[in-house]
Formats: C-alpha cells, sequence, structure tokens
C-alpha cells in the first residue's frame, strides 16, 4: 500500500470512531486521489465495430469515463475516426474500391468515399453481424465511419440524455499533421469543448504534435489536457517514453503534457512513482481481457501501483475491475445507535429511581 493510501485509510478510521455518521474515504491511489479512468479504446471495439457511432454508444452504456477516437484527416481536410492510415483492415473498401490503386490510404479518399465504407466487426468477441445482444443503436447507420464532429455530437447527446460527465481522449494519428492538429482543437471549439469540465484529453505519439496542439488550445481559447503516448524506457536511470520522434525524459514531458499514455507491458511502479512526482498521470494501454477474471489479473496490479486510467477494449470487465476498487463507505457498526439509545434511556431511570 502506497503512503497517501495509508494516510487516507488512517483518517477515515480516526473520524469513523469519533463521530456518529457515515464517512467515507475520498482517495483512491492515483495521482489526483480520484478514480483510475477507464477510456473506451476506439469505442467498444471487443464486440462492435471500431471507432463508429454504434460501438462508441456501446462503450459509454457498459460504463466508460472516456471514449477514444483515433483522428485522421481525409483527402479533402475532413476529420475521421480511423485507427489504422489505410482502410484496408477495418472496412470493405477493397470490394467497393477494387480499381484504386489498392494501398486504399485514407488521406487519398474523400469523405464522400469513406462515408460509403462499412465498418467492419474486428473484436476477439464480436459476432459477424455487427450486433451485440441486448444493444440497438440510437442511430441508422451505425457502422459507418463517423466524423470526429459526429462522435462529438453523439457524445453530448448521450450524456444530455443520461445525465453523464463521460469525456473525450481524441489521439491525432502519426504521422505529424500540422493541418490536422489545428482541425482537431478547431473542432472542439465548434461543438462546445472548450471547457475544463468538457473532460477532454488530446493524445499523440509525436512530441511535435502535442506541442502544436497545446499552442492551438492556447490560441483557439480551448481547455483540455495534453498526453504523450509511447513506450516506457530507462535511459541512464531516468525514465521516459519513446514516441514516434525519439525518447523524451519524464521530465521533459512534463514541460509539455500533462500526462503520458504508455504501453501497459513497459509499466513498474517505479515508473508511475516517478512520473507522479512530476505532476503527470499515467494512462496505460491497451488491456483486451476476454472475461472479468482476465481483466483483474491484467489491471489490478497496475491499479495498485497507481495507474491513473487505461485504454481497454472491454469497457465492461474493465469497469468492474476499477469499481471493485472504490474507497467504501464505512458504515457505524450496526448496533452502536441502539447502544447508545439504551445507554441513554437506563441513565434516566437512574435519575427517576434516585429521585
Ligand atoms: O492511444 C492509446 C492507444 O490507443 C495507442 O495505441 O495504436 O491503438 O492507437 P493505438
Ligand atoms: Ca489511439
Amino acid at each position: 500500500m502506497k503512503p497517501k493510501m495509508k494516510l487516507a485509510v488512517a483518517a477515515v478510521m480516526a473520524t469513523t470512531f469519533s463521530a456518529p455518521m457515515l464517512e467515507a474515504a475520498t482517495a483512491y491511489n492515483t495521482l489526483t486521489g480520484e478514480a483510475p479512468v477507464v477510456v473506451a479504446h476506439r469505442g467498444a471495439s471487443g464486440y462492435l465495430p471500431e471507432e463508429t457511432l454504434g460501438g462508441y454508444e456501446l462503450a459509454m452504456k457498459m460504463g466508460a469515463d472516456y471514449i477514444e477516437p483515433d483522428v485522421q484527416m481525409t483527402a479533402d481536410g475532413q476529420l475521421v475516426a480511423m485507427h489504422d492510415s489505410t482502410l484496408t483492415r477495418t472496412t470493405n473498401v477493397a470490394d467497393l474500391f477494387a480499381a484504386r490503386d489498392g494501398s486504399y490510404k485514407v488521406s487519398d479518399f474523400t469523405l464522400e468515399e469513406i462515408k460509403s465504407l462499412t465498418v467492419k466487426p474486428t473484436g476477439a468477441l464480436s459476432a459477424p453481424d455487427s450486433t451485440y445482444a441486448g444493444f440497438t443503436p440510437s442511430m441508422a447507420d451505425p457502422y459507418k465511419v463517423p466524423t470526429l464532429s459526429e462522435v462529438l455530437d453523439l457524445l453530448t447527446e448521450y450524456n444530455t440524455a443520461n445525465g453523464t460527465e463521460i469525456g473525450i481522449y481524441p489521439e491525432s494519428k502519426t504521422p505529424y499533421n500540422s493541418p490536422q492538429n489545428q482541425a482537431i482543437v478547431a473542432t472542439l471549439k465548434d461543438k462546445g469543448y472548450d471547457e475544463p469540465s468538457d473532460k477532454v484529453i488530446l493524445q499523440s505519439f509525436v512530441r511535435e504534435s502535442i506541442i502544436e496542439m497545446g499552442e492551438a488550445l492556447i490560441d483557439q481559447g480551448v481547455s483540455a489536457s495534453l498526453a504523450q503516448l509511447g513506450g516506457v524506457r530507462l535511459v541512464d536511470g531516468v525514465y521516459g517514453v519513446s514516441g514516434s520522434d525519439g525518447f523524451f525524459s519524464l521530465a521533459e514531458i512534463a514541460d509539455i503534457a500533462d500526462g503520458v499514455g504508455v504501453s501497459a507491458g513497459g509499466i513498474t511502479e517505479e515508473f508511475i512513482t516517478s512520473a507522479h512526482d512530476l505532476g503527470l498521470i499515467v494512462h496505460a494501454y491497451t488491456f483486451r481481457p476476454l472475461s472479468e477474471e482476465a481483466a483483474f489479473a491484467m489491471i489490478q496490479p497496475m491499479l495498485d501501483w497507481g495507474l491513473d486510467g487505461f485504454f481497454t477494449d472491454y469497457t465492461d470487465f474493465s469497469r468492474t475491475v476499477v469499481d471493485a476498487n472504490a474507497p467504501s463507505a464505512v458504515p457505524l457498526p450496526a448496533g452502536l445507535p441502539l447502544l447508545f439509545a439504551g445507554l441513554g434511556g437506563l441513565a434516566m431511570l437512574r435519575r427517576r429511581k434516585a429521585a
């Protein structure tokens, strides 16, 4: 148990026994003391076609704290949610555009062309017909490639209808693309995602993109956090992250970002502590547990180390793990109020007898 957690538990015990009321532990083992966040990686990508409105909707119903779109720019300058640099793996582009050169790069297609495609299910627990038992998507065409604007509209509608405060965690995809970085921030502003309460975290594997998006946030008056993606590295005794454009120490990252999103395989407790010491949050990618049991095995050790959140294809199993870590309300021992009442009554009787 970390010292921060120990102090929280001690404080709760002290107040529980000195005040006749319910007291709750207020801190998790994270940098801020708030609950670790569950980030729906590419939506509910384990079950439904990734980076689609239907998939994002299911992830929100499953209890995601953030939804994650990877963002790329089309040939005509529109932002779409798509992970790969080509359309091949996740869509029927090869069937519909057989006459094209075969590379099927997102950046070679217009938005209209991309909108003609259907996204295929690729997750390990997905059904071939893109269904999920008990879930009916609310939109007409749930498995088309959405624009970033459409993802933000869905998020707004969902939060408004359900009283939730789910955030969004867009990644400006590699390679470095200045118009793309500027357009992501402009789209957030256009859709009203410009206040801290809107819960936006912008991420990239490219340090230059993080710096550029940070400057664009200031220029455009938008509030969002920034995260550097990459792999954990220890170089000459100094922890850092290796992204697309090389290694940067945690101190260098702390100059430009609020946190790191790092490959789960390289994370150690010492790395998390080093990042926290510099005020950086630590998010891990990507957990793909195929059961609750597997989710506990993968995620729990890192939550014990103070992990601040993680990307997952399986929001449902992952939500269960985080919820199981909630500092619980510490109830007054059940018989204590009765005991107090009984003692009061006895004292009254004794006073009457004496009189
Ligand atoms: O953005 C965090 C995580 O999604 C990075 O991996 O390749 O799925 O974008 P990738
Ligand atoms: Ca991503």
